[in-house]
């Protein structure tokens, strides 16, 4: 059996590590082997710049110095957990992934995705298999994520203006791989939206 890269995307507060976990048992209850990871983070080294970026204030690094960190956390999470994983045959389940430097870096504080797009060819160099978007209103996620009384807050922080920029980009980014994205509305119940999950994993996996 070849492994498989599944990843969620979405604005903060959509539902992604939710549905992340609830599609990971899933897979695994009908036998699959599964890893469930995310980013940033996800390995020991990768978990370290993990904290970095996300404590503090939103103007402690500029939209460039972020780009080379989350670069440098994903390609230690590529590298020691994800292609090993894909290698032994297991799904991969990421919580997060490529698209979001897309979005976060390349759009947040002026247009820098060419440097995005330079970087992630030359130091990571795979897309996912199937990436899952979790497409939500931003004020109903910005409310769902501040429920989580967090410290990991930089990116809220930004504010309601910036996750609506996100959204729009997220779908745009959707039509731009339509190869290997699905869009999913993540404004039902837990379970509506898990369900709507399974049927676009399991169809692709059969
Ligand atoms: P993300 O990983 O995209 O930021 P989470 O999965 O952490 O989102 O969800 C954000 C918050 O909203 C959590 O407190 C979670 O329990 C809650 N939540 C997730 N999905 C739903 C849903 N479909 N309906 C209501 N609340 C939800
Ligand atoms: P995450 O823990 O997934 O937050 P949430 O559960 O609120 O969606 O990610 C934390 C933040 O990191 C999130 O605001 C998006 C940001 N981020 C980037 O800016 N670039 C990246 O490459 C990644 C993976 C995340």
């Amino acid at each position: 059996m070849t492994g498989k890269f599944i990843t969620f995307e979405g604005i903060d507060g959509s539902g992604k590590s939710t549905q992340a976990r609830l599609l990971a048992d899933g897979l695994k209850e009908r036998g699959y082997d599964v890893v469930l990871t995310r980013e940033p983070g996800g390995s020991p080294g990768a978990d370290e710049i993990r904290r970095l970026v996300l404590e503090g204030d939103p103007e402690k690094w500029s939209a460039e110095t972020e780009l080379l960190l989350f670069t440098a956390a994903r390609r230690d999470h590529l590298e020691r957990l994800i292609e090993p994983a894909i290698a032994d045959g297991k799904i991969v389940v990421c919580d997060r992934f490529a698209d979001s430097t897309r979005m976060y870096q390349g759009l947040s504080r002026g247009d820098l995705r060419a440097k995005v797009d330079a970087l992630h060819e030359l130091m990571i160099g795979r897309e996912p298999d199937l990436t899952l978007l979790i497409d939500m209103d931003p004020d109903q996620g910005l409310s769902r994520a501040k429920g989580r009384n967090g410290h990991e807050e930089r990116f809220e922080d930004f504010g309601p203006g910036l996750q609506r920029k996100m959204r729009q980009g997220f779908l745009a980014l959707a039509d731009e791989y339509n190869d290997r994205f699905r869009i999913i509305d993540g404004s039902g119940s837990v379970d509506d939206v898990a369900a709507k999950v399974a049927a676009v994993v399991f169809e692709t996996l059969r």
